[in-house]
């Protein structure tokens, strides 16, 4: 079977599933059965466009990175709005990835349960609606015999979630710690380097890191809708965001970086949650001085690192990049690999 997809959103994202779907879409077919047609994209500030025979996506890049509108199409139907696309194409997974704001969810929230009703799947790297609601959603996705695949939420495309819910299947995860934001972490080791806030800032935004909004990254909102979404998801322990103590890394000044430097210490933002005896929950997401000798100190970059506390292993550690064009990208196309498999076993 070719799953026919359907982009909602077409940023950075969207771009680098599209390069990797297109360079790998041999090795895919072979090694996994995993056939594809992209048949609608829709974005607001690029435009829409649907053919339903599969449109030519080496066109579609080179359009986007010349500042083209995708009306420009030679082919196939232009206008339809987010909602029409999802209801009105015959795409039959759609890739929501449309901007987060983890305070309310939407659009893609809207997006994702419209996809559901008209009992489509859909893979997502948006936060927003894992934070808002993520049982109700993987709910209603069983309801509707559905796929809804979200890896790329945390971590990008290294696979926290897969870990928890596949590789540590048995275990008992009871808490984790780690660095969730790659906008700040390359922040803070760029300006332990000498640069100013600003302009590491900038850079984080040029190199696609940052969210449209980098106050969520700075202020540490990012990271914290990823303790909540980790909490609900892998601890499967109920937490809205308004639980979670934050504090960003925008009060760090280069004195107080200096400052680490000589004592031998790293400022890291952690982001962490453990299930305390009472049962109850402790989240937060701070600025932490670490020693040089943590494992976490030395994880620099945009990279990512979470250490999940488990009964039978103790802490098991996973270090990858937590942000990128392709790095988050390729969380679709795991998402998708696992549409594929569950798709295969039902034929
Ligand atoms: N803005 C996020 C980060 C992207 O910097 O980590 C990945 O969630």
């Amino acid at each position: 079977m070719t799953l026919k997809l359907a982009f909602i959103g077409y940023g950075v994202v969207g771009q680098g599933l599209t390069e990797i779907l297109l360079e790998k879409k041999e090795m895919l077919r072979k090694r996994y059965g995993f056939d594809f047609s992209i048949v609608a994209i829709s974005d607001i500030m690029k435009g829409s466009v649907y053919d339903e025979q599969g449109l030519d996506m080496n066109m579609i890049l080179d359009m986007v990175k010349e500042g083209k509108k995708l009306d420009e199409y030679p082919d196939g139907k232009k206008g339809m709005d987010s909602l029409q696309t999802i209801k009105e194409t015959n795409a039959d997974v759609i890739i929501e990835i449309t901007f987060t704001d983890v305070k309310t969810g939407q659009p893609a929230l809207e997006h994702i349960h419209a996809a559901f009703d008209a009992g489509k799947h859909v893979v997502s790297t948006n936060k927003g609606p894992v934070v808002k609601e993520v049982r109700a959603l993987l709910d209603k996705a069983e309801k509707k015999h559905v796929h809804y695949g979200f890896e790329g939420v945390v971590l990008a495309g290294t696979p926290v979630i897969n870990l928890a819910k596949y590789t540590l299947a048995g275990t008992k995860i009871t808490g984790f710690k780690g660095i969730m934001n790659g906008t700040t972490n390359y922040i803070l080791t760029r300006m332990e380097e000498g640069m100013a806030y600003e302009d590491a800032l900038k850079k984080a935004q040029e190199l696609g890191y940052a969210e449209a909004d980098p106050t969520g990254d700075v202020e540490g909102l990012d990271a914290l809708g990823k303790v909540v979404i980790l909490t609900n998801v892998v601890l499967g322990e109920k937490l809205g965001w308004e639980d979670v103590k934050c504090t960003g890394i925008t009060k760090i000044t280069k004195e107080d970086i200096n400052l680490a430097k000589k004592e031998g210490k790293r400022w890291k933002l952690i982001g962490s949650a453990f299930v305390k005896p009472d049962g109850s929950i402790d989240a937060k997401v701070e600025p932490v001085k670490l020693p040089l000798s943590d494992p976490l100190a030395g994880v620099n970059e945009a990279i990512n690192a979470l250490t999940f506390t488990t009964d039978e292993l103790g802490p098991v550690t996973i270090v990858g990049p937590g942000a990128g064009k392709r790095e988050t990208g390729f969380s679709l196309l795991v998402d998708l690999l696992e549409l594929n498999r569950k798709v295969q076993g039902e034929e």
